[in-house]
């Protein structure tokens, strides 16, 4: 049984078919990744996975329970969590801060049972938690907005960590990114993959060929094909369809 299955989705924007039925798997503790052309449609369809657009057509299901009608914020309830292509950190606050707003948006009932102060303690322990998580530990009562671009990318990530994801939603962690702050992300992305699968989007192909279990290679809204990267390497129509167009330039 696959931990996120996508049947038959479809989205059309006006005469624009940018997602054309696509299915896709996603397994436990797999590193799964969505390539393609600028505009092949990656975005839309994490869009409609994380409950931003609703879809034309189509079933999503998480562990089998269908959650093509649940509203965005009930998605992440079932498992479901995003870093976006553009940061959401709030700027003006600091790493600390923006940490306690997103634990507190999830603490769950268990909280609720707690006295007051053993219960702030314990948001205050997890925000913690979450800088180490992801390095930035030592920048723990910094304005988010000063920080480097890497570092508030790695923000961005503990605050989607935050939700406790089964199914964490990656689109461009890279994106911007020098490559020493790549290498950063790429290692912080492999050390996640023991405790939730991960549906990542991302141009920078030696990333994604060190990081993905599998690739499923998008182009104008259709699934080209699903397959390992040796799979996806050898296969003449990515060659000519996605590598060909690469060259153009990045997002
Ligand atoms: N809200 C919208 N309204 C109309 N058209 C849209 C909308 N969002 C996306 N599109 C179109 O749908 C297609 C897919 O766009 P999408 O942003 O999903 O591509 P992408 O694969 O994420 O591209 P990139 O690599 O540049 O991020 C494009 O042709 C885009 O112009
Ligand atoms: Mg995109």
């Amino acid at each position: 049984m696959s931990l996120f299955r996508i049947e038959g989705l479809v989205k059309r924007f006006g005469g624009l078919l940018a997602t054309d039925h696509v299915d896709l798997t996603v397994e436990q503790g797999e590193v799964h990744a969505l390539i393609g052309p600028n505009g092949a449609g990656k975005t839309t369809l994490v869009n409609l996975i994380s409950g931003l657009l609703p879809p034309d057509a189509g079933r999503l299901l998480i562990d089998e329970r269908d959650i093509t009608a649940l509203p965005a914020h009930q998605r992440v309830g079932a498992g479901l969590s995003r870093c976006f292509q553009v940061t959401r950190v709030f700027a003006r606050e600091t790493v600390h801060d923006n940490l306690m707003l997103a634990v507190q948006a999830h603490a769950g009932s268990s909280m609720r049972f707690l006295a007051a102060r053993s219960g702030e303690r314990a948001l205050v322990e997890q925000a913690e938690a979450l800088a180490e998580r992801v390095g930035l530990s030592a920048e723990r009562d910094r304005i988010a907005g000063t920080l480097p671009h890497g570092a508030q990318r790695a923000l961005d990530v503990a605050l989607a960590l935050a939700a406790k994801p089964r199914l964490l939603l990656l689109d461009e962690p890279m994106a911007g990114m020098g490559p020493d702050e790549s290498a950063r992300m790429v290692a912080l992305i492999a050390s996640l993959r023991s405790e939730m699968a991960i549906l990542l989007i991302e141009h920078d192909m030696d990333a994604v060929f060190r990081l993905a279990n599998r690739l499923t290679v998008l182009v104008q809204g259709r699934v080209l094909m699903t397959g390992t990267a040796d799979e996806v390497r050898g296969h003449p129509d990515v060659q000519a369809v996605y590598l060909g167009t690469e060259a153009e330039g990045h997002s």
